[in-house]
């Protein structure tokens, strides 16, 4: 293997999150075939595909309160309609990668993630070690867990990701989201909010202080939760590279896993 990443598509750009359950197929095909050809330019290039819940799970799981605990037949029952909701966005996803050649095997989270008081503790690496050991892609998305404090929550690809990483050691992880980058400010509500280049030890203190929330439901933290779980990895792990991209973007996924200067996109994040 050449290089490993980890490819999450955020769920804001693969659904409308104002809307629920609406998927946007045209952005998961286009992205798929961008990640199609960036595997054709480097065969040696291992990848790990992740993706968030928008619209699917995140209006369900609020709906049902299950990311600080699972007590009751009701809730139980939410817990169970979320992750049917969030495996329904993952057959879309999975269908539409397969479709555009890329060997794509699908690993549902909350068959093996164990958590306590919302943290991943433990979930199955082997699956996952197999799949890139056979030059397979295994997916995995943002589902409900098991918890041993609160019966059950949400966990976040950020999360699976974070835990994975400790294992695997990926060289960059790559969030495509639909803004480009981490901004210093909100950029869908004020123009003038620039984007952040860089993120690291220099200035992580005030580009904390200047993020808030995402828009819509968003039942794992927005992104701030999201960018200060990424920088707490890179600290841990030094050569880690995470890169914020938009998927909205043409062309944005391809060149950034090409490596190629073709679109400069996002924001990087390195300690
Ligand atoms: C959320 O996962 C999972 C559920 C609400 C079931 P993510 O945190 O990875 O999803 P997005 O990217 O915010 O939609």
């Amino acid at each position: 293997m050449s290089e490993l990443a980890f490819v999450k598509l955020g769920g804001s750009v693969i659904t409308d999150k104002t809307r629920a359950e609406t998927a946007r197929p045209e952005v998961i095909r286009r992205l798929a075939r961008e990640m199609a050809s960036a595997m054709a330019a480097d065969p040696g290039l291992g990848l790990v595909l992740g993706h968030g819940s928008g619209s699917f799970g995140h209006i369900a799981a609020q709906r049902h309160g299950t990311r600080g605990g699972v007590r009751g037949t009701d809730s139980w029952r939410g817990f169970a309609e979320v992750a049917t909701i969030a495996a329904r966005l993952n057959r879309t996803v999975v269908d539409a990668f397969h479709d555009a050649g890329i060997p794509v095997w699908s690993l549902q989270p909350s068959a093996s993630a164990h958590c306590d008081g919302g943290e991943l503790e433990s979930m199955a690496l082997e699956p996952v070690t197999k799949a890139l050991k056979h030059g397979l892609v295994p997916v995995l998305y943002g589902d409900v867990a098991l918890d041993a404090s609160q019966g059950g929550t949400i966990i976040s690809t950020e999360q699976i990701f974070v835990y994975l990483a400790r294992y695997l050691e990926p060289d960059r992880i790559i969030l495509v989201g639909t803004v480009d980058g981490v901004f210093d400010g909100d950029p869908l509500r004020d123009p003038s909010a620039r984007q952040i280049p860089e993120i690291s030890a220099a200035n992580w203190a005030s580009v904390e202080a200047l993020l808030g929330g995402s828009h819509g439901t968003d039942v794992t933290g927005g992104m701030l939760a999201k960018v200060a779980d990424m920088v707490d990895l890179v600290r841990q792990s030094p050569g880690l590279e995470v890169q914020v991209i938009s998927g909205e973007q043409e062309g944005a996924l391809r060149t950034v896993l090409e490596r190629s200067t073709e679109v400069r996109a996002g924001t990087v994040i390195r300690w």
